[in-house]
């Protein structure tokens, strides 16, 4: 109906992202050179989902669906296949070794090379139930001398390969994949929230010194860290901005409306600032809260939410190590000050991350809870892997698009997220 595919200069690609609260989608266009524009964009309530994974299939796709309708009128393009974010504690980072002999130390090292040894650094290193999601190539060894990036054309005997390895549990990658297909999308690739809000924030300075980017959404917390330009730790923690509601509503005993509203309007990261004694809510503001209590409830959330951040980052040994520091992304990073205490709680600079510099529709994009959704279009639109989106009836004959063989969406190792 809203089909645009004649168009042969462009091509047009889709993020979505199936957040536990929120379901956005972003529609972008390629051209030839590779530009890409913002053409539609929406967002809806989510369904079905619990802490970023879904919780059965309807709920997802109903709220899909109708979040998804806006988006193609206004694109005037008719999504049939996304780029969509994975959520949830399953996605995990493992660092893997493999290593292959490749024959006399005349031999140049070739692609074929290069697949066979991260074959080895995979195979047997990830359990059986997890589905690969991005094989990164951190760095490469030839005859015991490391620190090599590329090694296509060198000489070499023995070939080495230290990696990261993403991947998530295979019934949540299945079931975000079965509820995308009942919304007659299929998901191309499955992409970190986190990783998929980098690739909107960052630019690759930050990326090369060492950086985070903080996915503070509303019932998980992903995290995933960049140093060299490589992707070297994703994580996620079951835990969000909701928490600070339902705490609110549960100490407070009221309505999770009116907590939702209490943490939205009046609530501040910086709790030292002056500020009115009383909350006052309602439409005659016949409801008063008092300040300091609400305060403690939403600060001890946010002490254990960060604190928790703050033990990935130890974990990954990048606690304390980030030159570009921390960049905050998702609706929990729009509390107001929030980097105040992010800063204090996480000892570290932080900032909030919005998309930026993008053409197009994109004023209505330049928001930290959108930085996924265009991530994952930016991913889609930057991987030349697949052929310009599938028309209706290519989709009928049952043909699929390229990256869905066994290791499935992952088929470009070296596109890097
Ligand atoms: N102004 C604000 N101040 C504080 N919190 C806010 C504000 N606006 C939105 N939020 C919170 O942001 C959260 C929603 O964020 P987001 O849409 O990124 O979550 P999601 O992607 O649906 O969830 P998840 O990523 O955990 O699956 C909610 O908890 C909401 O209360
Ligand atoms: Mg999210």
């Amino acid at each position: 109906m809203y089909n645009k595919l004649m168009d042969d200069n462009k091509r047009f690609v889709t993020g979505l992202d199936v957040g536990t609260e929120n379901v956005r989608a972003v529609i972008a266009s390629v051209n030839k050179s590779g530009e890409i524009a913002i053409v539609g964009y929406n967002e809806g309530k989510s369904a079905g989902m619990r802490k970023g994974v879904p919780a059965n299939l309807a709920g997802p796709a109903g709220a899909i669906d109708r979040m998804l309708g806006d988006a193609e009128r206004m694109g005037g393009y008719d999504v049939r296949n996304a780029y969509v974010s994975i959520n949830g504690s399953t996605v995990i980072s493992t660092h893997t070794e493999g290593m292959i002999a490749v024959g006399t130390t005349e031999h140049e090292i070739n692609d074929e090379d290069l697949d066979r040894v991260e074959g080895v650094a995979v195979s047997g290193r990830i359990p059986a139930n997890r589905d690969v999601l991005d094989v990164v190539p951190l760095e490469y060894a030839l005859d015991g001398q490391g620190g090599i990036k590329d090694p296509i054309g060198m000489s070499g005997a023995r070939l080495e390969m230290r990696a990261n390895v993403i991947s998530a549990l295979t019934p949540n990658c299945e079931n975000l994949k079965k509820t995308t297909a009942a919304a007659d999308v299929q998901a191309d690739r499955l992409i970190p929230s986190a990783v998929a809000a980098a690739k909107a924030v960052l630019n690759e300075k930050q990326k090369e010194n060492g950086v985070a980017v903080v996915d503070f959404g509303a019932a998980t917390t992903g995290i995933a860290i960049y140093e060299e330009g490589d992707l070297q730790y994703v994580g996620v923690i079951p835990v969000g901005s909701n928490n600070i509601t339902n705490d609110l509503a549960i100490v407070l005993a009221i309505a999770p409306e009116l907590a939702e509203e209490i943490k939205t309007r009046f609530i501040t990261g910086d709790f030292n600032s002056e500020k009115s004694l009383a909350i006052k809510v309602g439409k005659n503001n016949e409801r008063a809260f008092d300040r300091k209590e609400v305060e403690e409830v939403v600060k001890a959330r946010l002490d254990e939410i960060f604190a928790e951040i703050r033990k990935k980052l130890k974990a990954a040994h990048y606690d304390q190590r980030l030159p570009e520091g921390i960049v905050l992304t998702g609706g929990g990073a729009k509390m107001r000050d929030i980097e105040v205490f992010a800063k204090e709680a996480l000892e570290a600079s932080v900032t909030i991350g919005t998309p930026q510099g993008l053409d197009g529709v994109a004023d209505a994009v330049e928001k930290p809870e959108f930085a996924t959704a265009v991530g994952l279009a930016i991913i889609a639109a930057e991987s030349g892997d697949l052929a310009p989106t599938q028309s209706k009836k290519a989709k009928k004959s049952g043909k699929k698009p390229s990256g869905s063989g066994p290791f499935g969406l992952v088929k470009k190792i070296f596109s890097k997220f």
